[in-house]
């Protein structure tokens, strides 16, 4: 009988033995359990408030690790300059997001906060980062392996400074150069701007072929998760005024904005960031057929969609004119991630009330966060959630500024070259007295890199580490050859020296978003002057650095060769090497270039086509050797 209690307690001690190990373990912090089961435990034990939390995306300037914690917020941004100081290092912001990611796993549950950020054309916010050229750039290679290759050094570059999300590629298909984000589009041609999607499994990693379509994928811990956007007809606006009214039928919207979708969607693109414009006046972010319908259910898309930047409050005119009829509108319609980004109790507060009072039902919740739990799953965040230091030196490496010199020469467009076939400037001679190299661009990094570079609308001068086309011209020329650079030469000073040729450079300032709009289009002074002042005495290459066609024809007659180079990046050597003939031209244009900017809106396909360069255009030429 005494071995009656013994057994008694052996039983017991077992007892409390499973269920403490029971309590330990639960699936979704489980890595081999499949990520359906762990989406499924995880939200089954999350809180409204919980799940609200994730929801809601802030920016860093109002985020704390408190903040994080206290209100379990699910992701965050840096959004176009909000980071460290400019010129902080990699380490710098690996510790910045560390720190916000630490108030996250104090949280009851421990999901950790995604952090993202606009790597638009390499991680561009970041000093010493590789900046490749903008899209526009890429759109005039043709060479989607080439894009592939940029996504995947731009994910290297993202995860040197301990992030693993970015707002990138814009699939948008710009109309109409009117708008000041047509730079971000790989071209006016839907066609291209399809294959340019292999950008996605650059950034993501190549999906396996037996997977589910419209499943998120993410390769791995030196990837990145992308975002196509803007969905969709960002580019197809009136006039190509930003975030205004895409009018077009449904045939057409689905011939030429939606196509990339579908490839993005294939490609296991991770998230979708929803577009300020309308669709035939309905605004795009309310859009519940096209988002709940079109994107969710039609393609089958299993990301998350995200708002873009206080993309609620923009539904109404003005912005937050009935914050509770957006939050109804947008979370009604689909967005299952609102980039808030500031005042996120607003947020919280209306969405959690207008839950309780049943205005917005649990069901849309849980589809939301379902969604953002599966990609965080999905990219491994809940088994790394801090970053380490052992990535930091892909930042601005050498084998990407190589990558980067690579598209810069594939990039370029030459437009016009010498009086005729017989008698072409380029490839320009190494080897020649003196060269005149003049204009506002040619020696001015901030200038050849454009918008979303360092700052949200770019800045002229030395904002980052590169080569101005000044110095790559330097580098490349025969060491006897006398370079004289004169930004702004009066035209006596052309004339009263014996130059052999002149290189202008010359083209847009930096900017982005609404800032770029422009219904003008020329060249901003003193850039005309400069191309009269030295073409006028002397033979002249003209090198653009614009983001767009602009208005050139009325230069055209004095211009001997004429280039466009559109927003190369920091690797201005790649200028060089084509202009010296190392390489050939190759580049032809993503983009209708106008006469005149009346003629606008005029694309490829246009019955009433009669462009100065027409899509496609590009004079290709050989390179030669011991020149
Ligand atoms: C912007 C842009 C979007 C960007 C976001 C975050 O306003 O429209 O492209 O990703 O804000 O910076």
């Amino acid at each position: 009988m005494a071995e009656a209690p013994a057994v008694f307690i052996g039983i017991l001690v077992l007892c409390c033995w499973i269920a403490v190990a029971n309590a330990e373990y639960k699936i979704y912090q489980d890595p081999k359990q499949p990520i359906s089961k762990r989406v499924k435990d995880l939200l089954g034990r999350m809180t409204l408030e919980e799940k609200i939390g994730q929801m809601t995306q802030i920016d860093r300037l109002v985020a704390s690790e408190e903040v994080m914690k206290k209100y379990y917020i699910g992701s965050m941004l840096s959004a176009g300059g909000s980071g460290p100081p400019p010129t902080a290092s990699p380490q710098t912001w690996i510790d910045m997001v560390n720190g916000y990611q630490k108030g996250s796993l104090s949280t009851r549950l421990k999901i950790p906060m995604l952090f993202g950020i606009d790597a638009v054309h390499g991680n561009s916010a970041v000093y010493r980062a590789t900046i490749f050229p903008h899209n526009v750039g890429l759109g005039a290679t043709r060479d989607p392996e080439l894009v592939k290759r940029i996504g995947a050094a731009t994910a290297l570059e993202v995860r040197a400074t301990g992030i693993p999300y970015a707002f990138a590629p814009c699939i948008a298909v710009c109309r109409d150069p009117r708008w000041g984000r047509c730079y971000e589009s790989y071209s006016e041609d839907p066609k291209i701007v399809r294959a340019m999607t292999e950008i996605i499994p650059g950034l993501q990693g190549d999906i396996p072929a037996n997977s589910r379509k419209g499943v998120p994928f993410l390769a791995g811990q030196q990837k990145v998760l992308a975002t196509a956007k803007h969905y969709v007809g960002d580019g197809g606006t009136t006039k190509g005024i930003n975030e205004n009214n895409t009018v077009a039928s449904r045939h057409d919207l689905l011939r030429i904005h939606m196509p990339a979708y579908y490839d993005s969607i294939i490609k296991g693109v991770g998230t979708i960031m929803i577009s300020y414009s309308s669709w035939n006046g309905v605004k795009m972010h309310a859009n519940r057929d096209l988002i709940t319908g079109f994107l969710k259910n039609t393609l089958r898309f299993r990301g998350f969609v995200i708002s873009d930047w206080q993309g609620l409050d923009r539904i109404t005119s003005p912005p937050h004119a009935n914050y509770t009829y957006s939050i109804i509108a947008g979370v009604g319609a689909g967005i299952d991630m609102i980039m808030v980004p500031y005042n996120y109790t607003e947020f919280i507060d209306g969405l959690t009330s207008l839950v309780k009072n049943n205005f917005i039902p649990m069901s849309r919740i849980d589809d939301a966060v379902k969604r953002i739990l599966r990609v965080k799953f999905t990219i491994g965040l809940f088994e790394h959630p801090l970053a380490d230091y052992s990535m930091t030196k892909y930042l601005g490496s050498q084998e990407h500024r190589e990558l980067a010199r690579e598209a810069v020469r594939k990039s370029l467009v030459l437009l016009k070259n010498g009086e005729s076939a017989n008698k072409p400037l380029i490839p320009l001679p190494k080897k020649a007295s003196k060269i005149l190299v003049a204009g506002t661009h040619a020696d001015n990094i901030g200038n050849q890199c454009g918008g979303w570079t360092i700052q949200l609308q770019g800045q002229p001068g030395n904002v980052t580490v590169g080569t101005t086309i000044l110095t790559a011209i330097r580098n490349t020329v025969h060491p006897e050859t006398k370079i004289v650079f004169n930004e702004n030469p009066h035209p006596g000073y052309v004339k009263s020296n014996e130059f052999s040729y002149a290189i202008i450079v010359v083209g847009e300032p930096p900017y982005s978003l609404t800032f770029g709009d422009n219904t003008n289009l020329t060249i901003p002074d003193p850039g005309p002057s400069i191309i009269t002042n030295v073409c006028a005495s002397v033979k002249c290459v003209v090198v653009l650095i614009t983001g767009r066609p602009v208005v050139i024809q009325p230069y055209l007659a004095q211009i001997d060769a004429l280039v466009a180079a559109w927003l190369p990046g920091t690797e201005g050597q790649g200028v060089a090497d084509v202009l010296f003939g190392d390489y050939g031209f190759t580049g032809t244009l993503p983009r209708t270039w106008f006469k005149t900017v009346d003629q606008l809106p005029m694309n490829v396909g246009d019955q009433h086509y009669d462009p100065l360069f027409p899509f496609g255009y590009g004079l290709i030429t050989e390179p030669v050797r011991g020149n």
